[in-house]
């Protein structure tokens, strides 16, 4: 009988997903903790709009499925998951301011509505997250919880109220006008749940709603489920 040698599986670090709409204050909150927990940070929507970002520097319209799923073989996409050190590159081009610009931001539910890119953008995440050798992994978007990695030992949905949302984007984007902002935020995520539910905690997802809560609030709130879900206190 050959000796049985058995490879010890990688440790895999431990996640803890965040979804939430835009204003609850998802990314920054979820930075934060990653920083507190000595962990990697990644925000997956920038992959969405980073993929928005090389479509339109194709000279395509992202409103084209066929148009955005063609894209997908050229889509070579690099993020940092240090929360101290953010960047964002396709191909050798860095994307990490230009992938917040508004044209971006409003051709991007485009490429999140194609399920072909979706499932690209999935299996980059479980891959960079595999690959990011630290302990844990905070990562945020809006199918995290239940599509990416719905069996991570900490899921979250963190909400706000929609005033308070449109309130705190507004307050975000210095210039432009309030009114207008909300209603940009409204349509988006109009747009955006008809793709994935983001406003409703699947069974066994916990929700923070940070509406009455300030940032050092919110952080100490999603601190304290990440320390009663692992058993640390
Ligand atoms: O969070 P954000 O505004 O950067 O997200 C950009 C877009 O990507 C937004 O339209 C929603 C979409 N998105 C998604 O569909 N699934 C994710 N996990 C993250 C973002």
């Amino acid at each position: 009988m050959p000796d049985t040698v058995t490879t010890p599986d990688p440790v895999q670090p431990a996640t803890v997903a965040i979804d939430g709409p835009a204003g609850s204050g998802k990314s920054s909150v979820s930075k934060q903790v990653a920083r507190m927990l000595g962990y990697g940070f990644l925000d997956t929507g920038a992959a969405y709009r980073a993929l928005a970002w090389h479509v339109l520097a194709r000279g395509d319209d992202t409103a084209d499925a066929d148009a955005v799923t063609g894209a997908l073989d050229t889509f070579d996409y690099a993020i940092s998951l240090d929360p101290d050190d953010h960047w964002v590159r396709v191909g050798d081009t860095f994307v990490t301011a230009e992938i917040r610009e508004p044209r971006v931001t409003a051709a991007v539910s485009g490429v999140a509505r194609v399920s072909r890119a979706r499932e690209h953008v999935t299996a980059l995440f479980r891959a960079l997250v595999a690959a990011s050798g630290v302990p844990g992994v905070v990562v945020e978007g809006r199918d995290i919880t239940t599509v990416v990695f719905p069996d991570a030992p900490v899921r979250i949905l963190l909400t706000a109220a929609p005033e308070v949302r449109a309130a705190r984007r507004s307050a975000e984007l210095t210039g432009e006008d309030a009114a207008a902002v909300a209603e940009a935020l409204h349509r988006r995520d109009a747009s955006d749940a008809q793709v994935v539910d983001f406003l409703t905690a699947a069974p066994g997802v916990v929700v923070v709603d940070s509406t009455d809560l300030d940032f050092d609030r919110t952080v100490d709130a999603v601190i304290d489920v990440v320390r009663t879900a692992t058993g640390e206190n």
